[in-house]
């Protein structure tokens, strides 16, 4: 990580939490309020939760963010946010192109960038994801994969806005496995050479965030790896306790 890059660490709850699930979030602002963390920390909850978790976190060190939105301001889009519909509830950042999004509902890059492009209008921060499946990783393909991921879904627009990017192995999500700490290392430095010259000062000071399977106990060994500038976690950031862990790790 060079001194340049801020970390950030985020937790995407996923189609999990009620109501009842603020209190793990009123837990985690506490504690960082008690003992401030050394990187940004965010968390995205269902977008049933994002005004709620905005309003009770009001004033502390945690973002909020959502975990996707539409490309368009307004319209005829059933069950669709825009993103300034989410800026508007409080979010001040939005996961895009996450793995389940693009396997689950088809995203292209394309619309991954028209996603981010609609996200910068709307004053948030994207966090892009990007991530090979376990068949491109065996057969050799995990670098010309993340290559055109990043080319098609970071949009020029992205130049000197701040953003961040998620590489996150498909098959390391929700499964336990974790690529080896040179695996990910081997990733990070092609994703910093890529953004640095598609998008400049703003590519070269962007955090590439890890994500897949990052725990309390492994979470200090992948955040030391070369260009990690933080993580995108799921599963354990659900409960204060174990998100406190890896945020304390770095
Ligand atoms: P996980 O999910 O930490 O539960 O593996 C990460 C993610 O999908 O962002």
């Amino acid at each position: 990580m060079t001194t340049a890059v801020r970390p950030l660490i985020a937790g995407n709850w996923k189609m999990n939490g009620l109501a009842a699930s603020l209190s793990e979030a009123k837990a985690l602002a506490q504690a960082l309020a008690e003992q401030p963390a050394a990187t940004d920390v965010a968390l995205c909850p269902p977008a049933t939760l994002i005004a709620q978790m905005a309003w009770q976190l009001k004033g502390s060190v945690v973002a909020i963010g959502g975990q996707d939105c539409h490309d368009k301001q307004s319209g005829a889009f059933t069950g669709d946010i825009a993103a300034q519909m989410l800026a508007d509830a409080g979010a001040s950042l939005v996961i895009l192109g996450h793995s389940e999004r693009r396997a689950y509902h088809g995203e292209t890059d394309a619309q991954v960038a028209a996603k981010v492009e609609a996200a910068l209008r709307a004053g948030l921060k994207p966090i892009i994801c990007v991530g090979e499946t376990l068949a491109e990783r065996e057969a050799g393909r995990t670098l010309v994969v993340i290559e055109s991921q990043v080319k098609g879904s970071l949009p020029a627009p992205l130049q000197g806005a701040p953003f961040a990017v998620a590489y996150e192995p498909c098959w390391a999500i929700g499964t336990g496995l974790t690529p080896t700490l040179a695996q990910i290392e081997e990733v990070h430095v092609a994703i910093r050479r890529l953004i640095s010259a598609q998008l400049g000062e703003s590519g070269a000071v962007a955090p590439i965030l890890y994500g897949g399977s990052v725990k309390p106990d492994n979470a200090g060994e992948i955040l030391k790896v070369s260009e990690v500038g933080g993580a995108l976690v799921g599963g354990a950031s659900l409960k204060a306790a174990d998100f406190l862990g890896i945020i304390r790790a770095l």
